[in-house]
Parts: C-alpha cells; sequence; structure tokens
C-alpha cells in the first residue's frame, strides 16, 4: 500500500521515515515548495546518517520509495494519507476535503492533530467514515505511541486496521475517544500547569520543582525543562486548545507565566529563552534540594495527574491498559499512572486532592467520582 504524507514538517517527515522503513512507497506532499525541499534533505541526511550508525542497512533503497510532490494529484494511488500541516481546523477541513477529490474512494484518511476534532475534521469530506486520527508523538520514528482515534463517523472497521498497521510500523497503538486532547494531551496537562501553579504561588522555584519531579518523581525530565524543549508555542497552545475545548473547565485552565513568555517570544530552548535562560555564561539556578517541600510538590502534581488519568477511565476516553501504556510510551513517564494509583493507594491520591480542594475551594481540584468510589476499601484498577 502506497502511504501519502500531508505536510513535511516534523512531523510529517517524521511519520514518512516511519511508513517507508516499514517498506510502503510513501509521497510527501507540501504546499510549500522550500519546505518540501527542506523535508527531503532532512530525511536523506537521517536516512544515511541511521545507516552510518549501524541502525538501517539500505538507506538508498528506503529513500528511493520517497516521491516528493507539490501537487495532491500525485496521491491518486494511495491507500492511506496521512496529514501534518498546521494545527488550525479551518486549513486542515479545506485540506481534508480537497485531498478527497483526489484519492480513490476506499483511500483512508487520517490526521496527526494534537488537539483538534477528528469528527469535525472527517464532516469536511463527502465520506467521513474514512476519515480517523493517528497521533503520532515527537520525533515520531523514536517514539512508540501512535493514538488511534476514530471520530463518530469513522468506519468503525477502520480501527483493527489502523491498529495492525501500527504493530507492523513498530509502534504501540492504543485506542482514544475523540475528546480534547485524546489521552496524553489531556491527562499529562496538570504536569505543567501544576508545576507553575506551586511556582506562582512561591511555595517552590522552577529549579526545586524540577529537581523533585525528576530525583523524587523519577520523571525524566523536570516539567519546566520540558515545557522550554517542547517550546511553549507548542506546549501553552495546546493547554490553551484544551481549555477552550473543555468548555473552559479550570481542570484545563493555561497560566499568565506561560501566556507572557508565548507573547515575549521566549518560546524555551529553540529561541535561547523560556522559562530558563539557555545563553553562554547564563547563571544555571540551583534547586533547594530539601525533601519535605520536594515530596509535597511530587504528591500535589501526581494527584493531580492520577486524577486525571482516573477520570479518562470513568469517561472510558480510553482503557485502563491503553491509559497507562500512553502515559509511559508517549511522554515516558516512569510508571502508568493508573498503576501508581494502585500503588500509592487511591485513598491517598483522594486526600490529597480532597486537601487541596478544601483549602484553596477551587473546581481545578474536584476529584474524579471514579478516584473517590475507587478510595473506599482502596481498590485496586490495574
Ligand atoms: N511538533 C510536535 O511536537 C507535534 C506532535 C504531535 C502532533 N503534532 C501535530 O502535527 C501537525 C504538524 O506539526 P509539525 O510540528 O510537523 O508542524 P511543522 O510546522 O513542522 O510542519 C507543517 C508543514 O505543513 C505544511 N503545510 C501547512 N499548511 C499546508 C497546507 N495547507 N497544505 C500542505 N502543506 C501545508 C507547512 O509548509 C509545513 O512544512 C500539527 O497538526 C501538530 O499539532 C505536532
Amino acid at each position: 500500500m502506497t502511504i501519502g504524507v500531508i505536510g513535511s514538517g516534523a512531523m510529517g517527515a517524521g511519520i514518512a521515515q516511519v511508513a517507508a522503513v516499514a517498506g510502503h512507497n510513501v509521497v510527501v506532499y507540501d504546499n510549500n515548495t522550500a519546505a518540501l525541499e527542506k523535508g527531503k534533505a532532512s530525511l536523506t541526511a537521517t536516512l544515511q546518517k541511521l545507516q552510518e550508525k549501524g541502525k538501517l542497512a539500505n538507506a538508498d533503497e528506503v529513500l528511493l520509495r520517497f516521491s516528493f510532490a507539490d501537487n495532491i494529484a500525485a496521491f491518486t494511488d494511495c491507500g492511506l494519507i496521512i496529514e501534518a500541516i498546521v494545527e488550525r481546523l479551518d486549513v486542515k477541513k479545506a485540506v481534508f476535503a480537497d485531498v478527497e477529490k483526489a484519492v480513490s474512494d476506499t483511500c483512508i484518511l487520517a490526521s496527526n492533530t494534537s488537539s483538534l476534532s477528528i469528527t469535525s475534521i472527517a464532516a469536511a469530506c463527502r465520506k467521513p467514515g474514512r476519515v480517523m486520527g493517528l497521533h503520532f508523538f515527537n520525533p515520531a520514528p523514536l517514539m512508540a505511541l501512535v493514538e488511534v482515534i476514530p471520530a463518530i463517523q469513522t468506519n468503525p472497521e477502520l480501527i483493527p486496521f489502523a491498529k495492525e498497521l501500527m504493530l507492523k510500523w513498530g509502534k504501540t497503538p492504543v485506542i482514544a475517544k475523540d475528546t480534547p486532547g485524546f489521552i496524553v494531551n489531556r491527562v499529562a496537562r496538570p504536569f505543567y500547569s501544576e508545576a507553575i501553579r506551586i511556582c506562582e504561588e512561591g511555595i517552590a522555584d522552577m529549579a526545586t520543582i524540577d529537581w523533585a519531579m525528576t530525583e523524587l518523581g523519577g520523571f525524566r525530565m523536570g516539567p519546566f525543562t520540558l515545557m522550554d524543549y517542547i517550546g511553549h508555542d507548542v506546549n501553552y497552545v495546546v493547554t490553551e486548545t484544551v481549555f477552550q475545548s473543555f468548555f473552559y473547565d479550570p481542570r484545563y485552565k493555561p497560566s499568565f507565566s506561560q501566556k507572557r513568555l508565548l507573547e515575549a517570544g521566549w518560546l524555551g530552548r529553540k529561541s535561547g529563552k523560556g522559562f530558563y535562560n539557555y545563553a553562554d555564561g547564563a547563571p544555571i539556578p540551583t534547586a533547594n534540594k530539601d525533601e519535605v517541600v520536594g515530596t509535597q510538590i511530587v504528591e500535589r502534581v501526581l494527584a493531580m495527574l492520577i486524577n486525571e488519568a482516573v477520570d479518562a477511565l470513568y469517561l472510558n476516553v480510553a482503557s485502563a491498559a491503553d491509559l497507562d501504556l500512553a502515559m509511559t510510551k508517549g511522554v515516558n513517564y516512569p510508571k502508568g499512572l493508573l498503576q501508581w494509583c494502585d500503588e500509592w493507594g487511591a485513598d491517598k491520591c483522594l486526600e490529597k486532592l480532597d486537601g487541596l480542594y478544601h483549602q484553596y475551594h477551587e473546581d481545578r481540584y474536584r476529584a474524579s467520582i471514579l478516584l473517590r468510589k475507587q478510595a473506599i476499601g482502596n481498590k485496586k484498577i490495574v
């Protein structure tokens, strides 16, 4: 089956690489010729580097599987097309409607959107049943997780097909309901927002929170380091989109601190400055390695994260197994949040959340009804 990829940026090039390495012919289309050339050059360089490192035996053969096009007519023979263009609903809808005119009746159309409604994108198509979400993580060749997202219109037969194909591509597919942020971008919100809140309140500074979450919590990167790495143009925008899409549920409220960074153009590592300053010689802030404070930070953020995962389970966003797989394979959490809930104890997690709720009287800290039920007799989830 020939795979089409729309958009040759960071995600499009990565997805195209995964499909070609898995043996497919791949047509890459971008409406910007310079971006297309850049995508082509980066794919060529990446594949050759992989060969030099001994991680790929046949770079030249894989490169021959690609064709690069500046016109959607090149998609005629594709069986599956994955879109990875700018994160704007109006643009994605227009592109899906156009592409549908160029492909066969059986061609499947997928979007790699991080936060937009797949149902909305599908509604732009003549045959909405062929549309679904296939959400890869950055960098696509390295991150195992793919969220498979059926829209409410999606033909149910596409789900096992997509799952099987992703497994063939060496990926770990999980099925997510078409709800804002799907699994990872919904459940992970408190990792960022609660860390910022703790900092804004002056409970601890960024370096201390990052230290606590890595050294005591076991996370690979602290929240501020990670937000700077992702870039505030991406991370803040996802938070804002999820918040708006949840009809302004206070649990997902974005922060002014991060919005100001975006407004200032302090996007993180890529612009040399974000929460931290990456200029040569800039002072490196030191953490206050007080284990009592550190443990309070970890427990507060973790209680919020577990609550999100438990609530997503309660609302049938995904199965328990898929929720835990998503957080370990999509954002490298040291363990699944539901497993963590079982180990820590639903009762302790609830006690932490209720403590915050009584202290702040904010809906942000409301516990999921499922967490409340699990806490009675401290029942296990996984
Ligand atoms: N970057 C990430 O971390 C990440 C992770 C998961 C999902 N996503 C999602 O993947 C998509 C792409 O993100 P990205 O980071 O690769 O963006 P990017 O800016 O690196 O690349 C987007 C590409 O799409 C092209 N493009 C824009 N409009 C187009 C159109 N109308 N027709 C054809 N090509 C068009 C651009 O020229 C550009 O080359 C977005 O929906 C984003 O939310 C991004």
